[in-house]
């Protein structure tokens, strides 16, 4: 069987495709959007853009949550500068209820993950199926669940992020994180089934390394693997220390990286309005490869 061949027969077998086939009606009534931050190597972004995302969203009256996927090395609360907690070892354990796990930040909802705990160490078997019985117990409650998920390409992580309707890949100018990221597209279509990804350029530092980077993996995915990349956006390299990103990052709203942010909403939000084969300096989408 050739490549195209083979991902095609997987495409079509996917559990979680054709669950998504079957729930389309479904997902046009009050079902909420989910989506993976994701990428193949770790420091890109993820929680970052995940947190800013979220904030964006509310701030246009969507309900969100946000699910720390990094379960037992949660950066969220600490990038929102909130206290720890064992909710998610509570909530695995019965000890609390969902709605009791949960803190409203900056207008969105967190469930925030354990950090070193132990006790959830001992328990972590099978993680991503607990995680995805939150999705779907709760998908009615919500306009969008954020998934800010682990790097690589453990079967876990996987998992979480082919079940999610959409999977935004961030990656960085660094080979290693674009080769990286590559991988796991390629897992992602070849033995998941996924037809489709979005790509955020992080931490971009000119207007020309972002056209090389997307020209260069998006006519990779398109030459090797059957799936289409959508292109969301570039946010630019923020000269800044790192102790004062985070602040920046959610109360800077007259900043360049404000802007991009803004724009990668937006490009989301339209997609669906026509798919454009060219190549713009902003909020740009090619079309790879549809098979
Ligand atoms: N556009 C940017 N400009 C400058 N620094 C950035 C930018 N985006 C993120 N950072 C910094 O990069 C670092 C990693 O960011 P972040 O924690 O969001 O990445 P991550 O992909 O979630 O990491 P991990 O894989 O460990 O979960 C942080 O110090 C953050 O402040
Ligand atoms: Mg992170």
């Amino acid at each position: 069987m050739s490549t195209k061949s083979a991902a095609q027969w997987l495409v079509g077998h996917n559990r979680f495709e054709q669950e998504k086939t079957d729930s389309s009606d479904k997902k046009n009534f009050g079902r909420a959007k989910t989506i993976s931050i994701t990428s193949g190597k770790g420091g890109v972004g993820k929680t970052s853009v995940t947190i800013k995302l979220a904030k964006l969203l509310a701030d246009k009256g969507f309900k969100t949550l946000v699910i720390d996927c990094d379960y037992n090395l949660s950066n969220t609360a600490i990038k929102l500068g909130l206290p720890l907690t064992d909710n998610f070892y509570s909530l695995i354990t019965a000890k609390k209820t969902f709605d009791e796990c949960l803190v409203k930040h900056r207008g969105f909802y967190l469930l925030s993950g354990c950090n070193g705990s132990i006790d959830l160490f001992n328990e972590s078997d099978g993680m991503e199926k607990f995680i995805i019985d939150i999705l779907v117990s709760h998908e009615r409650e919500f306009d969008y669940i954020l998934l800010d998920s682990p790097a690589g390409i453990g079967k876990e992580n996987l998992t979480i992020n082919a079940y999610s309707d959409h999977r935004f890949v961030v990656v960085t100018p660094d080979r290693s994180s674009l080769t990286d990221s590559y991988s796991l597209m390629k897992i992602l279509t070849t033995k998941y089934g996924v037809s489709e990804n979005h790509l955020i350029v992080n931490k971009i530092s000119s207007k020309k390394q972002y056209h090389r980077i997307i020209k260069t993996l998006g006519e990779t995915v398109d030459k090797f693997l059957c799936s289409r990349l959508k292109v969301l956006g570039g946010l630019e390299n923020q000269d800044i220390s790192v102790d004062i990103f985070d602040r920046h990052l959610l109360d800077e709203e007259n900043s360049a990286l404000h802007r991009n942010f803004v724009k990668v909403v937006e490009m989301f939000s339209e997609e669906n309005v026509g798919i454009l084969p060219t190549i713009s300096d902003h909020g740009q989408e090619v079309q790879l490869n549809v098979c």
